[in-house]
């Protein structure tokens, strides 16, 4: 893989794709083909260059609800800085009195986390936490208990965890019954989108956000999202390339005409090189075969696992793999790694509660592989621990 790579230099092992991945050539190609021959806004604008950029930024728009197999008729793409971002703005511009309860788990990353503490805060309703068994999945009896007597619970789960990669197996049971109950489920797919997309195909959720960075494209989120939950919303985040008309007392939003719908959560100018980076990183990632990529993972679990002092968190191989080693700081051992080239991640992994307050594990270190990691790079991973 690494000829998609060629800037790589081999004694560079980057294993934190789980924060942001590394970008193939021809993703990085495409950015410099905006700055070299069309920069200019889209949106807005109706000379040549920026009639280019709107036709490619919505081919990206099309080309994610391709991926995920979602309908136009039913869902719409609006780009963002991040997951984080999609969802913080998905929460805090839900009108009051919609949600009786918000529903989420202990292994969500802190954007879910404290995006639903908070959201429980604003609109003084209830918030529970569930458990997640160690494949990732939820119990179907645990989600009834915790709907109970609520009348319309907000879901909000992660498909894949950063910390494990355990994946949420029975998503789409879990939307048909959050459907079934009355209420609505926002996935976070930040880490499904690069390794595990085909999770999420054809499960419709009310709303899927994900970052770019992490499925080998630019900085960049996006919010797919079902059309009619945007009735539940009050937009207050506002500005520039959202409106068609600006009166002395109201204005004329225009996310409510049907072709300029994703402009609801793009405020201002936009990331154009970047948004249509995305539309070249998913026909690469289409591309790719998981299994020398699987066949790596399995390599570094089983080592892993047969290693005296080493608690692996890990139940199952995942590009995602956890670990720490006893009576060693998992940041001092980050930084041995980083001695010998190895780019490493060491410490809770923005999943503090579900680490340090329930498992009360000391930080951790993780290896989150990807598409550009060579046999070599596990070799050297291994060779370094070993003899750390
Ligand atoms: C599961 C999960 N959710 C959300 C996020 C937040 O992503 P971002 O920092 O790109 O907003 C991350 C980042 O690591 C993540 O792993």
């Amino acid at each position: 893989m690494r000829k998609d790579f060629k800037y790589l230099s081999d004694d560079d092992v980057y294993v934190d794709t789980s924060c942001q991945s590394l970008r193939p050539d021809v993703v990085i190609a495409v950015m410099q083909e905006y700055y070299h021959k069309y920069n200019s806004c889209g949106e807005r604008v109706k000379y040549r260059w920026g009639e280019i950029v709107d036709g490619k930024v919505d081919q990206t728009r099309g080309k994610v609800l391709d991926l995920l197999k979602l309908s136009s008729r039913k869902y719409f793409v609006s780009f963002t800085l991040n997951t984080t971002y999609g969802l913080n703005l998905i929460l805090n511009q839900i009108k009051p009195g919609e949600y009786d309860a918000v529903i989420t788990s202990e292994i969500e990353h802190n954007s879910v986390f404290l995006g639903s503490q908070v959201f429980a805060e604003k609109h003084g309703i209830a918030r529970v936490v569930l458990s997640r068994h160690a494949d990732g999945s939820i119990d179907m009896a645990d989600i009834e208990q915790a709907v109970g007597e609520y009348k319309r619970p907000l879901f909000i789960f992660n498909s894949v965890s950063n910390i494990d990669g355990r994946r949420l197996g029975n998503l789409p049971e879990i939307v048909k019954y959050a459907h079934k109950v009355g209420g609505r489920i926002i996935v976070d797919a930040a880490q499904a989108m690069a390794h595990y997309y085909k999770d999420l195909r054809g499960v419709e959720a009310d709303a899927i956000c994900f970052s770019a960075h992490k499925m080998y494209s630019a900085s960049l989120g996006a919010v797919v999202m079902k059309k009619d939950f945007l009735e539940e919303l009050q937009i207050s985040f506002l500005g520039g390339g959202m409106v068609d008309d600006v009166r002395a007392d109201g204005y004329d939003m225009s996310y409510l005409s049907p072709n300029h719908i994703h402009t609801v959560f793009e405020p201002g100018v936009q990331a154009y090189a970047e948004t249509m980076a995305l539309n070249a990183a998913i026909d690469w990632l289409k591309r790719q075969d998981t299994s020398e990529l699987s066949a790596k993972s399995q390599k570094l679990f089983d080592w892993l696992s047969a290693r005296d002092g080493v608690v692996l968190i890990n139940q199952k191989p995942s590009t995602v793999i956890s670990f720490y080693v006893e009576k060693l700081d998992s940041h001092l051992l980050a930084k041995a790694l980083s001695d010998q080239g190895i780019m490493a991640r060491s410490g809770y992994f923005c999943c503090h509660y579900y680490l340090d307050h329930v498992k009360k594990y000391p930080a951790l270190i993780r290896l989150s592989l990807g598409y550009h990691n060579t046999d070599e790079d596990i070799d050297k991973i291994l060779k370094t621990l070993s003899k750390v």
